[in-house]
């Protein structure tokens, strides 16, 4: 008797052992497999997108209502637009006959890559000033070699005029720098609903793509200011997330899944990823979708240039608020709803007006909150205990 019952113990006990060291051993696996927090080789990697426009084709129309535009008041003050223009194209014939961009980081004096972010306001006519060879839209690409990809840089916005300022002053110089063919998309959150910068995002992308051919995207918060030269704007055959080393955190990478402050697309990435999600109302959760979408949807992973790079500074003062911080952020977000049901072919907006100013194409927005319970109906999240819990640290939005 007394034999069996120790027999029976020791049998318990190695299956307890067994049962954790299974779970050490795949704990150690996720481990191995998560991406290094940054990707030494990423920036030897061939930048380049597929131009396949047919893509844009695949996406259903969104649920767009237009209200007819009245007589615009400029939000602006000594900001110059106009209502409509076409963004001008390099002539083609021309363009052809130009040899490949050659921006390149190959000289071994970094100190030269080193931007000096200017930290001075300027009101809109001296940034124009600065600025003067861009073209309406905040659209510019290089005169004399031809570019590859076409960047639509997305800002989302609400109420950040004196950051927006320093954004556009510093940036335009940079991205010149970068030899790219760009433009600068601010995306203005109108109206009391709570803030939401995904569905921002996505808003950016399609009113983008009915306006020239972009085929990378990267989607930027107003506050972040890119610091070296090597941080290249450009899409490659991964998502890239951008702002690793942020001087607010001291240079540091807060957590190996971070996806947040400034992300780079490929077109095929981000409607692989059914952009962003579109139920993220207030501050937090979207961006740790995104990174879900990336490999759960996409099956890729994140790419990042080395952490000497990919650093930024933050804007920190003038009106710094944080958005509420949203409450159902954890239970969407581990709920492993359909990403085909939320998405770029979900985001209902009305669009009050896209006004081409000087030194940026401003594309005002009202969306309207859904509730947690409309949500939660429509993409079938049942509220249940965390499974896996990403860790997230509160930023600042
Ligand atoms: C882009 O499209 C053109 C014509 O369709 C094709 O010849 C070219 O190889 C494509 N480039 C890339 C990078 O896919
Ligand atoms: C833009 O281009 C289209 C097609 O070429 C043309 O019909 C339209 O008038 C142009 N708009 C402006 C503002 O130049
Ligand atoms: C890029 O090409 C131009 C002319 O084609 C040349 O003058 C310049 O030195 C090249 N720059 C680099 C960094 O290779
Ligand atoms: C840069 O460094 C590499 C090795 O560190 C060296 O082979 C190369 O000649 C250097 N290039 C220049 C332009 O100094
Ligand atoms: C700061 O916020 C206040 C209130 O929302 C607003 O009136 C003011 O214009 C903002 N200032 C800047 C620089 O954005
Ligand atoms: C949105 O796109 C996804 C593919 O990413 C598709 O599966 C889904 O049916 C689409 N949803 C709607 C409402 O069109
Ligand atoms: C956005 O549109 C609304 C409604 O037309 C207008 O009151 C507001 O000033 C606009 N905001 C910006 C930043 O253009
Ligand atoms: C919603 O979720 C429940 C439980 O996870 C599942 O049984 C049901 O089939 C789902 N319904 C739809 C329409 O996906």
């Amino acid at each position: 008797m007394f034999y069996t019952r120790r027999t029976v113990f020791v049998f318990i006990c190695s299956i307890v052992f067994l049962q954790a060291l299974y779970y050490i051993i795949t704990l150690q696996l996720k481990k191995n497999q998560t991406i290094s927090p940054y990707d030494l080789t990423s920036d030897k990697e061939k930048l380049s997108v597929s131009n396949d426009t047919t893509l844009i084709q695949k996406i259903e129309p969104s649920f767009i209502s237009t209200t007819s535009i009245q007589t615009l008041v400029p939000s602006f003050i000594k900001a110059t637009y106009v209502l409509a223009i076409n963004l001008t194209r390099p002539d083609p014939v021309v363009f052809k006959s130009y040899p490949v961009c050659n921006f390149s980081i190959s000289n071994n004096d970094t100190s030269i890559y080193r931007v000096t972010v200017s930290k001075t306001i300027h009101p809109f006519d001296v940034i124009e000033k600065h600025h003067d060879d861009i073209d309406w839209g905040g659209h510019w690409f290089p005169k004399t070699c031809r570019t590859e990809q076409r960047l639509a840089l997305i800002i989302c916005y609400r109420n950040r005029e004196f950051h927006l300022k320093l954004f556009l002053d510093n940036i335009h110089s940079f991205l010149k720098q970068q030899q790219l063919d760009y433009t600068i998309f601010v995306v203005n959150q109108h109206g009391t609903d709570q803030f939401n910068r995904a569905a921002l995002f996505n808003v950016g992308f399609l009113e983008a793509m009915k306006l020239y051919s972009f085929d990378c995207f990267i989607f930027h918060d107003v506050d972040l200011i890119p610091e070296d030269l090597r941080n290249v704007y450009k899409c490659g055959d991964r998502p890239r997330h951008m702002s690793v080393a942020v001087d607010k955190f001291n240079y540091k990478l807060l957590y190996s899944t971070l996806f947040g402050g400034v992300t780079a697309f490929s077109l095929s990435d981000f409607v692989g990823a059914n952009g962003y999600p579109t139920v993220y109302w207030g501050w937090g959760g979207e961006d740790d979708d995104m990174y879900l979408r990336v490999s759960r949807k996409l099956k890729k992973s994140i790419t990042r240039y080395p952490i000497e790079i990919a650093r930024y500074k933050m804007i920190r003062t003038y009106n710094h608020t944080s958005g509420k911080a949203n409450p159902h952020r954890h239970d969407i977000l581990y709920s492993k709803y359909d990403y085909n049901r939320d998405g770029i072919n979900t985001t209902r907006y009305n669009l009050h007006e896209l006004v081409f100013y000087k030194t940026f194409t401003m594309i005002n927005v009202t969306l309207t909150e859904e509730r947690f319970e409309q949500i939660s109906a429509r993409l079938n999240i049942t509220k249940r205990k965390p499974a896996k819990k990403i860790k997230t640290i509160r930023r600042k939005a």
